[in-house]
């Protein structure tokens, strides 16, 4: 089992003991239908098609995507067993069939060219900048060829109100983890590890910063 000790990862409010109260506090400061509702539109699941939520937490975007396309195969990943716990007992009152498997994001059990879509929301900003690129590699190789990946995470601040809120998140999960979504940098990232038509889809804008919206297509050479 992971733990915080034989692997870092900084848990979802940044403290486990802060864990139980995520679904409310992101309900709360991050206009969270526009949020996942933005994300899911901007892809395109197909009847039986294979998708992967990364660093899915409390399961609610998996849970979603399942409910919105009940023929897919959804997966969700996260590396904590306590915010698994909490997805499972959602998925049951949801009653809808998700897989939750416990897994850093750098490191999953899957095949090569295993999924067609791979999500993640309010999750890069949690890995420090090596993380963030060996998770893309990973995403990268589970991904079929011209299968897609969509990101919804904090970016630049849209202006300086934005920018000082964004100071919230950066405080709580640290300044070396934010600093790249704050800098903009992810949609570079993404680039670099060889994924074409990365795109920024828009913004939304919460109390808490601006989140950017990000797609990218793994090229079908
Ligand atoms: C802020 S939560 C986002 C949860 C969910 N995606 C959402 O939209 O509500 C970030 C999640 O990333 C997970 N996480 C952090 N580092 C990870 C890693 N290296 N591998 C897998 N999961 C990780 C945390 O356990 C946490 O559940």
């Amino acid at each position: 089992m992971i733990t915080s000790e034989n692997n870092h990862y900084i848990p979802a409010l940044k403290h486990s003991w802060l864990t139980r109260f995520y679904d409310p506090v992101v309900a709360l400061s991050t206009r969270e239908k526009v949020f996942r509702e933005k994300l899911l539109a901007q892809a395109e699941i197909n009847p039986g098609d294979q998708v992967l939520d990364l660093g899915c937490g409390t399961g609610t975007f998996a849970i979603m995507l399942k409910t919105r396309h009940p023929t897919a195969k959804i997966t969700g990943l996260d590396c904590d067993p306590d915010i698994l716990i909490q997805a499972q007992k959602k998925k049951i009152s949801a009653g809808v069939d998700v897989t939750f498997d416990e897994s850093m994001s750098y490191t999953t059990p899957y095949s090569e060219c295993e999924f067609d879509t791979v999500f993640s929301s309010l999750f890069f900003h949690h890995l420090k900048s090596v993380e963030k690129l060996r998770t893309i590699r990973e995403v990268y190789r589970v991904l079929k060829p011209g299968g897609f990946f969509h990101v919804c995470d904090w970016g630049r601040p849209s202006n300086s109100v934005s920018r000082v809120m964004s100071l919230c998140v950066q405080l709580l999960d640290g300044l070396e983890v934010t600093r790249d979504n704050i800098e903009g940098r992810l949609p570079s990232f993404i680039k670099g590890v060889g994924f074409e038509e990365v795109s920024q889809l828009g913004r939304v804008e919460t109390v808490l910063g601006t989140l950017d919206f990000i797609s990218a297509k793994k090229p079908r050479k």
